[in-house]
């Protein structure tokens, strides 16, 4: 069978199939389960990161684990393609992390901002360990010193979509990680 490689009906080439992520999760699962992480908090950041959580958890259950869920929605892309540098809370957790061993969850890790906002925040609420999981570590400067404790796959500096990702709210839905084919204007 051909592997797909371009959709021509979003105008996406695949960089991630949906087979590569399904089977990229089995072994993340695993490496998370492996940290033996007690009583585990998944929260995951909003909005790119809802296809991948929603994987990553089935996935974690499918391995034996039995984490709780909560979800935290940050902007900082707003409709660009580039980081504003400022990052917002647009609705915040339910849950409290006191305690809790969180696993925080992201779609990519690119400046770092993001992910540190979310850690310290959850951090200075009293959690008593946080590991980091992006689907996408970008390899590249980071403007703050963050690192992912597991990623799904390794990324250069381009800007992807799909898999819950998205530019200007769109291609959200597209089931592989790709780039766009054309330049938008
Ligand atoms: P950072 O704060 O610069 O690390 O950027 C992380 C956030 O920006 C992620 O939560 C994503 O929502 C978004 N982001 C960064 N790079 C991309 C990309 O290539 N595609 C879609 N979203 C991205
Ligand atoms: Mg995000």
């Amino acid at each position: 069978m051909t592997e797909l490689t371009s959709d021509t009906q979003s105008g996406v080439e695949v960089i991630y199939s949906a087979d590569m992520i399904a089977t990229r999760l089995e072994g993340l699962a695993q490496e998370i389960i492996a940290r033996g992480l007690e009583r585990p908090l998944v929260v995951a950041v909003l909005k790119g990161s809802f296809v991948f959580a929603a994987d990553l958890i089935r996935a974690l259950h499918r391995s034996g684990l039995e984490p709780e869920v909560d979800f935290l929605t940050l902007s900082s892309y707003r409709k660009s393609r580039t980081s504003s540098g400022k990052v917002e809370i647009l609705r915040d957790l339910d849950l409290g992390v006191d305690g809790r061993n969180v696993l925080l969850v992201d779609d990519v890790l690119d400046s770092g901002r993001t992910l540190v906002f979310a850690k310290d925040l959850i951090s200075a609420r009293g959690a008593k360990e946080i590991l980091t999981c992006v689907l996408i570590d970008k390899k590249v400067p980071r403007a703050v010193n963050v690192h992912a404790d597991f990623s799904a796959f390794e990324g250069g500096d381009e800007f992807v979509v799909g898999y819950g990702m998205d530019v200007a709210h769109r291609y959200r839905e597209l089931p592989f990680v790709g780039r766009m084919m054309q330049k938008e204007t």
